[in-house]
């Protein structure tokens, strides 16, 4: 793999060359999770050092570039509209066209642009984006097109370069694909198996990440509490002994919260069944391990949980909340939801709304069910017409709204620690920053306080951020 590597940084090197002089510009698209975003950080990454510069504007673009997401149905209308945009600047001179990312493997979609949008340059997929700079390099030299796509897992890599979007929060991707198989989601069609990255080239890279400034890191990855299962089950041939020993999620995390300079951690997503008693433990001993969990509901009914393969039931995941909030003082929790999976009835509905009533969730995200091709939730017959979807989302929507704003009043008298990010979007006269429950706080002070950990009292609230004042 290292050979690989080195070869893709010589294509690097062959691209800068023949780009020499000429200021080429690229403008990046990234559609859906961190776990994108932290790809498009390495494409970036490859791109700076390939002697491009990125661009808002795709209309003065030499290369414009679109990572895609495949989760949810909009991705695909917004990814078409697209290419039909980048026809009109094709049309008019010589633009190189590339997408990349998850809808890139599912084969429905590369015929479709291969038959109706056949001015694509490059189209890779989520097993090869390391080989980015050699299929630029044949574009640019040969003029043809690739397809760079595999269906077997892609290999763990490390050395590439990477362009990070913040100088304050990273996200250091742990672990890649999932075994899971919840019959609505496409993500282990289109990530494959699970392969986790070496703890000690993890750990290098937090280690790097402070020396260079940064306070808080994300440790992301589809499934990220079963950090290295399949490496110790055998399920991926490894030899285990090899990574030292940090060899669980729980480790990993006490070993992180051990790097001096780094204040914060956390980590997306987890599967409610994997967490085990080492993993909870953890996050209470760890000081720098936010308290905010996110713990994927995704349905509050049993028997719609049986129906999307997620491994726990209504009560089970009751229990596990109840477990985490009497082990870790000051947990909040936020969730994802769908609502209108196929057969979900009224009563199953309730039973969702039930319990996030209960829990009382920090923040949750959202969605209505989409079909998605090639998984099991879309051959199921039972499909809700989309109008009742609709309401449910409204209901939904309507009751964690309330509870946000009745949650937001607690905050209220309360003093928080907040990393201060940056100025605030709307008002360059205040600085804006989080707390450890990942609220936006907006408040007075001096710009030097950016990327510290200070106090703030917080006086106000409003829907999507508290107002406070710096307590000395
Ligand atoms: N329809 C709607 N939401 C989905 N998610 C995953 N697949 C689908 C789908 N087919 C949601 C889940 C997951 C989040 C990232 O996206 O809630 O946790
Ligand atoms: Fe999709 Fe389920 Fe895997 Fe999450 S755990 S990526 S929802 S299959």
């Amino acid at each position: 793999m290292k050979q690989e590597i080195e070869k893709q940084l010589q294509y690097i090197e062959k691209v800068k060359e023949i780009n020499k002089g000429n200021k080429l510009k690229y403008n990046i698209l990234t559609m859906g999770c961190q776990l994108n975003e932290n790809d498009s950080e390495k494409l970036c990454g490859m791109l700076d050092k390939m002697g491009y510069e990125a661009i808002d504007n795709l209309n003065e673009a030499d290369l414009a570039l679109f990572n895609t997401c495949c989760v949810r149905e909009n991705a695909e209308d917004k990814l078409f509209g697209k290419l039909g945009e980048l026809k009109r600047i094709k049309n008019t001179r010589n633009i190189v066209i590339a997408i990349g990312g998850c809808m890139m493997q599912e084969e429905h979609i590369t015929e479709k642009i291969k038959q109706s949008y056949p001015y694509v340059d490059i189209i890779f997929g989520t097993h090869t984006l390391q080989n980015f700079p050699k299929d630029l390099y044949e574009t640019l030299t040969k003029r043809e097109k690739i397809k760079d796509i595999i269906d077997i897992d892609g290999e763990v890599y490390e050395g590439l370069p990477i362009k990070r979007d913040s100088q304050i929060k990273a996200s250091v991707t742990i672990m890649n694909g999932c075994n899971n198989f919840c019959s609505y989601c496409i993500v282990p069609y289109v990530r494959g198996r699970e392969r986790s990255r070496n703890p000690k080239d993890i750990i290098a890279e937090v280690k790097g990440l402070a020396k260079e400034g940064y306070k808080e890191i994300t440790l992301l990855g589809q499934n990220v509490n079963s950090y290295l299962r399949s490496e110790k089950t055998g399920v991926r041939k490894v030899n285990i002994e090899e990574y030292g020993e940090v060899d669980s999620f729980a480790k990993l995390l006490r070993e992180i919260n051990k790097i001096n300079g780094i204040e914060r951690i956390r980590f997306v997503s987890p599967h409610p069944k994997d967490f085990t008693e080492d993993v909870i433990e953890a996050i209470r001993d760890c000081n720098k391990v936010c308290k905010l969990i996110h713990l994927p509901l995704q349905s509050g009914s049993t028997q719609v949980l049986k129906a999307m393969n997620r491994k726990y039931t209504k009560d089970q995941y009751l229990e596990l909340v109840d477990k985490m909030k009497k082990q870790i003082p000051n947990l909040t929790l936020s969730t994802d939801i769908i609502v209108g999976f196929p057969g979900e009835t009224e009563e199953d509905f309730e039973d969702t709304l039930d319990v996030v009533k209960r829990v009382g969730f920090e923040q949750v995200y959202m969605f209505i069910y989409s079909r998605r091709v090639g998984t099991p939730g879309d051959k199921m017959e039972n499909q809700i017409p989309e109008d009742i979807k609709h309401k449910r989302f409204d209901r939904l929507k309507a009751l964690v709204e309330s509870q946000i704003q009745q949650n937001n009043e607690k905050y209220v008298g309360t003093v928080q620690e907040v990393l201060v990010e940056g100025l605030s979007k709307n008002n360059k006269n205040m600085l804006t920053g989080r707390t450890d429950s990942n609220k936006v706080v907006i408040f007075e002070g001096s710009k030097d306080l950016i990327n510290k950990m200070i106090k703030i009292k917080i006086d106000s609230e409003c829907m999507w951020y508290l107002k406070g004042i710096i307590e000395n």
